[in-house]
């Protein structure tokens, strides 16, 4: 499975890339505001920087809800940089705009899925990958991982080479379930993803082993 980061935090994505396990980005218009990048000019720089950090995809959200408007924004966001995503919504226009991008040899990222049917459309249109949000599920009482597994299945009865990249990840039990229902790449906060490393019995474990190589090596002294 691979991993992508999802924020526009671009210490965050540093330290993921140096962690040497990062596949690529993702990002969303609120993800840009939370890191208080406002403007057209600021936020097409921001996305070449993330480019710059990152060996991967790196997906930018369109703003536009029309087809022209989205194919406009589309052609500005793919001449930044050779690895941007054009990331568009679930919607009508999305649909064509989704089907005219692929066309054009655009990579197209499918967001704000939440059901097999709009996973299904997306990938029959050329998406490269589509976005359901398991967190957001989860937040109205309904499995987001059980998406995952319903996705997994369509796109293989069918040999879709649409990639499912579980979003709305929250923690890294979310993680791990991905991996497990099958998708193909699970975009996680960095906290969620530096929370894969931790167990307690690791730290006892790494501990002791440090002690007893002091104690020996302070006996070894004492002995010479
Ligand atoms: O990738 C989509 C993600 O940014 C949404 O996450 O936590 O706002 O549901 P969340």
């Amino acid at each position: 499975m691979k991993f992508f980061i999802d924020t526009a935090n671009l210490a965050q994505i540093k330290e993921a890339q140096e962690l040497g396990v990062l596949d690529g980005v993702t990002t969303n218009p609120s993800l840009m505001a939370k890191e208080g990048i406002v403007g057209k000019q600021n936020i097409m720089d921001h996305y070449r920087k993330i480019c710059e950090i990152v060996t991967g995809d790196v997906s930018a959200e369109v703003i536009s809800t029309n087809y022209d408007g989205m194919l406009k924004e589309a052609a500005e966001l793919v001449k930044i940089h050779p690895r941007i995503v054009v990331k568009i919504p679930m919607i009508k226009d999305g649909v064509k705009a989704i089907k005219y991008l692929h066309g054009e040899g655009v990579k197209v990222n499918c967001t704000l899925i939440f059901t097999a049917g709009q996973a299904l459309l997306a990938a029959k249109a050329g998406a490269a990958y589509v976005s359901p949000f398991i967190g957001r599920l989860d937040d109205i009482a309904t499995d987001g991982m059980e998406l995952i597994a319903q996705i997994r299945l369509i796109f293989d009865n069918y040999n879709y080479k649409c990639e499912i990249l579980a979003a709305s990840i929250r923690h890294p039990v979310h993680i791990v379930k991905c991996a497990e229902y099958g998708a193909d790449v699970a975009t996680c906060p960095l906290s969620s993803i530096m929370a894969l490393l931790k167990h307690p019995l690791t730290d006892i474990g790494l501990e002791k082993f440090l002690a007893d190589y002091h104690a020996s090596q302070k006996a070894e002294k004492v002995k010479s």
